[in-house]
C-alpha cells in the first residue's frame, strides 16, 4: 500500500492506494478515529460489484452502515437527486459526526461530496473512487459539484475529503472506454509536470493496457502525488492549479460540439495534442516532442483524428467557453514534455488554423 499526505492544514487528509483495499476500509476508518454509524453512496453498477464486500468488511469491523443507492449516469450530479439524498439522511437520523462513503466514480464523488459539504454545513467525506478517473482526479482535492441544466459543474464548492482510498483491485472491472478515458489524465500530469514519468508510460503503455496491478499502482500513485502537490499550492484554484486545465479548452469544445458523443478523455486527448501544436506553432515545443506527445495519445487508444464536426461549431464552442477574455484565450501549453505555462496570448484565429489544418500536421 503507499501513502500521499495532502497537506491543506486543518483540511489535510491522506491518500491511500493499493490492491486490495477495500478489505481494509474498515480498519483505515478507525485509524482516523471514525466509528458508529455511517452511509455509503453508490450506484447499482458498483454496488453489485463491490457493495456487499465493503459493506461486511465495514460490519466487521463494527460500524452501523446503510448503503443508499442513486442511478448511474452524468444526470444525478443534479439538485433534485442531491435534496432527496438530504431526505434519505435525516430519515436516517445521521448527524454531523456521520461520514459519508462515496463509492465509485467521478459522477457518484461529486455528487456525494456536494451532499456531505452542504448536509448539516458540513459532515465528513470519505472518497473510494472506483474509475481511473476518479482515483486520479476527481477524488483529490476537494472541487464538488453538480450540473445546472446544461451547465456542468456549475453549482459547487470546495470542500475536502477526510480520507481517499483507492482500491486499485477495482479497475479490473471497469470497461476498457472508461479506463482508456482516464489515462488522458495520466498522460496529462506527465506533460504538464513530469518528463520521466512520460518516459515511464512510454515503456510501459502495453502492459498498462494489459492492466498489470503494479503497473497501474504506480501510474495511480505518480498521478495521485502530481494533483496533491497542485491542489497544496492552490487549493482554491486561483492560480497554478489552472494548469490542471491542460487540454481541456480545446477538448471541451469537441466534446460539446459533438454533443457529448465523443468521450471526455478523447476529447482531452484531442485537446493536448492541439495545444501541443500550437505551442509548436509558436516556436516553443519541439516537433520530436510533439511527435513523442501524438505517439503516446496513439497508443493509448485515444483520439488523434478531429472527428468529422465543423470547425466553426468548435471554435464557437471555445468563444462559449468562461475561458475566452476579450478576443484572447487562457490556455495552458506545453514548452516541454513535462512542463506547461499558462497564457493569454493565443488568439482564437491560431485556435482555428490549428484545427483547420489537423489533417496536414505533425
Ligand atoms: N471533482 C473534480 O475535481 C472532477 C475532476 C474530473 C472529473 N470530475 C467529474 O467526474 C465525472 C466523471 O467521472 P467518471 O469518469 O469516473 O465517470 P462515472 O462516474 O460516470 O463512471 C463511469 C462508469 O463506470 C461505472 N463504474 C464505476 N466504477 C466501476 C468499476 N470499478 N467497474 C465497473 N464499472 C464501474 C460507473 O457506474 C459508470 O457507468 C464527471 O461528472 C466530471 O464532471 C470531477
Ligand atoms: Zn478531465
Amino acid at each position: 500500500m503507499r501513502k500521499i499526505g495532502v497537506r491543506l492544514g486543518s483540511n489535510s487528509y491522506n491518500i491511500h492506494i493499493g490492491l486490495g483495499l477495500l478489505m481494509q476500509t474498515g480498519h483505515l476508518l478507525k485509524e482516523n478515529g471514525f466509528a458508529g454509524k455511517l452511509v455509503i453512496i453508490t450506484n447499482p453498477i458498483v454496488k453489485r460489484l463491490y457493495g456487499s464486500a465493503l459493506k461486511q468488511n465495514l460490519a466487521k469491523e463494527g460500524f452501523k452502515v446503510t448503503v443508499l443507492q442513486v442511478p448511474d449516469g452524468e444526470e444525478q450530479k443534479s439538485l433534485e437527486v442531491a435534496a432527496r439524498l438530504y431526505t434519505d439522511l435525516s430519515d436516517l437520523y445521521c448527524e454531523r459526526t456521520t461520514p459519508i462513503l462515496a463509492l465509485g466514480g467521478g459522477v457518484i464523488g461529486d455528487l456525494t461530496g456536494f451532499v456531505a459539504a452542504t448536509y448539516m454545513r458540513g459532515v465528513p467525506l470519505i472518497q473510494i473512487p472506483t474509475t481511473l478517473l476518479a482515483q486520479v482526479d476527481s477524488s483529490i482535492g476537494g472541487k464538488v459539484a453538480l450540473d445546472h441544466g446544461q451547465l456542468k459543474n456549475r453549482i459547487g464548492a470546495f470542500y475536502q475529503p477526510r480520507l481517499v482510498i483507492s482500491d486499485i483491485s477495482t479497475l479490473r472491472t471497469l470497461p476498457t472506454k472508461e479506463f482508456i478515458g482516464g489515462l488522458a489524465e495520466v498522460i496529462k500530469y506527465a506533460v504538464i509536470r513530469d518528463k520521466e514519468f512520460f518516459a515511464y508510460l512510454e515503456r510501459n503503455l502495453d502492459q498498462i493496457k494489459s492492466l498489470d496491478e503494479r503497473l497501474l499502482e504506480e501510474i495511480v500513485y505518480r498521478s495521485s502525488q502530481i494533483k496533491a502537490e497542485i491542489v497544496e499550492k492552490d487549493e482554491k484554484d486561483l492560480g497554478l492549479r489552472n494548469i490542471l486545465n491542460y487540454g481541456h479548452t480545446v477538448g471541451h469544445a469537441i466534446e460539446s460540439a459533438s454533443d457529448f458523443k465523443m468521450g471526455h478523455g478523447k476529447a482531452v486527448a484531442l485537446g493536448m495534442l492541439a495545444a501541443g501544436r500550437i505551442s509548436n506553432t509558436l516556436g516553443l515545443l519541439d516537433r520530436n516532442e510533439l511527435i513523442r506527445l501524438k505517439g503516446i495519445i496513439q497508443r493509448a487508444d485515444l483520439a488523434t483524428e478531429l472527428p468529422n464536426l465543423e470547425v466553426g461549431r468548435i471554435v464557437q464552442a471555445i468563444r462559449h467557453d468562461k475561458k475566452v477574455l476579450r478576443g484572447k484565450l487562457r490556455f495552458i501549453l506545453p514548452k516541454a514534455l513535462g512542463s506547461v505555462f499558462i497564457t493569454d496570448e493565443v488568439s482564437l484565429s491560431l485556435v482555428e488554423q490549428v484545427l483547420v489544418n489537423w489533417n496536414e500536421e505533425t
